[in-house]
């Protein structure tokens, strides 16, 4: 029986040391010491030795299992090392790998000349004002004084999308909306996408932005128009920059007027980007005409009002010095990321 053990032993712990998973190491605990082990056979075994061998025999037996038993934990612990070997090794990273790169976007031309437009103006006490890009007829035109026969109102100047509603063909509709919903006295900015039945070319878009100013109250004043926006041009393009009014036709504002500034590139002396003149036109802007205040609610024996308009796509074109308009709107990230 002593040699029936021994046998046992060499067989397990040669099948121990063969193991190569937990699994397998389980599977010989069951093998030899479990409830119908061949350990624990043998061992059922014993009552059937003499009482001088019993004790003899059961001390092998207990050397035996204490064998088998270590040899399986021992292996058990060899495994787990080496499964946590392979799977660090499987986590490494290696930091000398070339990385991914990730293209980061960037604010559009347009939205960084909004952004500083808005911001000079925030600076000075204005809010912002927002409207829908469909609008009325109403609010685009017959509320802004425009003649039922001005030829913005034509069909080839404008996209109607039924009988009272358009794609707006300028910001100043905010104006109307303004001036119908909020409280007096009014100061906001309206930047916004517009719409004009152009072909595109080097300075015509279909689809273009302008950002629209407004001041309603009492004792509004054509003096606070001008400096108003003399100390806009200033913050936009330079300390140095002049503004000179030029008589204009506007039907929602009376009167009005072109606002030019002094040639940042060159000025005033004149150069190829002012054409020689000294001079660049920038912004439309007058008084708020008294129809459009009555339209609004807005009693004109009582309050006044300026208003102001500019293209976003002609500022910008003018600050980053871009020929072609269209330029803005293909996308190219070529073009896009010299802004
Ligand atoms: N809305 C005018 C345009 O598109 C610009 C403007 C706005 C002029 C406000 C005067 C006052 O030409």
């Amino acid at each position: 029986m002593q040699e029936k053990l021994l046998n046992l032993k060499d067989i397990a712990l040669g099948e121990i040391q063969d193991a190569s998973t937990i699994e397998e190491l389980e599977g010989l605990r069951v093998k030899y010491s479990g409830k119908k082990g061949q350990l624990t056979a043998i061992m059922k075994e014993m009552g059937k030795l003499s009482a001088e061998e019993r004790p003899v025999v059961g001390k092998v037996a207990n050397i035996v299992r204490e064998a088998i038993e270590g040899g399986i934990n021992t292996k058990k612990e060899e495994i787990k090392a080496i499964e946590k070997e392979k799977q660090l090794a499987s986590e490494v990273i290696d930091v000398t790998m070339p990385g991914k790169t990730f293209t980061v976007g960037k604010k559009h031309p347009i939205s960084q000349i909004i952004d500083e437009v808005s911001e000079i103006f925030m600076g000075l006490g204005f809010s912002i004002a927002e409207g829908p890009e469909v609008e009325t007829i109403e609010n685009n035109f017959d509320a802004l004084n425009a003649p039922k026969d001005h030829p913005s109102r034509d069909m080839s100047d404008t996209f109607y999308i039924n009988s009272e509603l358009l794609l707006r063909t300028q910001t100043s509709p905010v104006q109307v909306r303004t001036m119908k919903s909020q409280d007096l006295p009014i100061k906001v900015i309206s930047p916004g996408r517009c719409f004009r039945f152009d072909s595109p070319d080097a300075t015509h878009s279909p689809m273009f932005h302008q950002i629209e100013g407004l001041v309603v109250g009492k004792d509004v004043t054509m003096a606070q128009l001008k400096g108003t926006l003399d100390n806009f041009v200033k913050k936009l393009f330079g300390e140095e920059t002049k503004t000179k009014f030029r008589p204009h036709n506007f039907p929602f504002t009376e009167p009005s007027a072109e606002v030019d500034v002094t040639c940042f590139k060159c000025g005033g002396e004149g150069c190829a980007m002012c054409k020689q003149e000294g001079w660049i036109e920038i912004l439309g802007a007058g008084m708020v005409h008294p129809n459009v205040l009555r339209n609004c609610g807005i009693d004109p024996e009582v309050y006044s009002g300026f208003a102001f308009g500019m293209g976003v796509e002609r500022i910008g074109m003018l600050k980053y010095e871009i020929d072609d308009i269209r330029l803005l709107f293909e996308n190219d990230m070529r073009f896009l990321n010299q802004f």
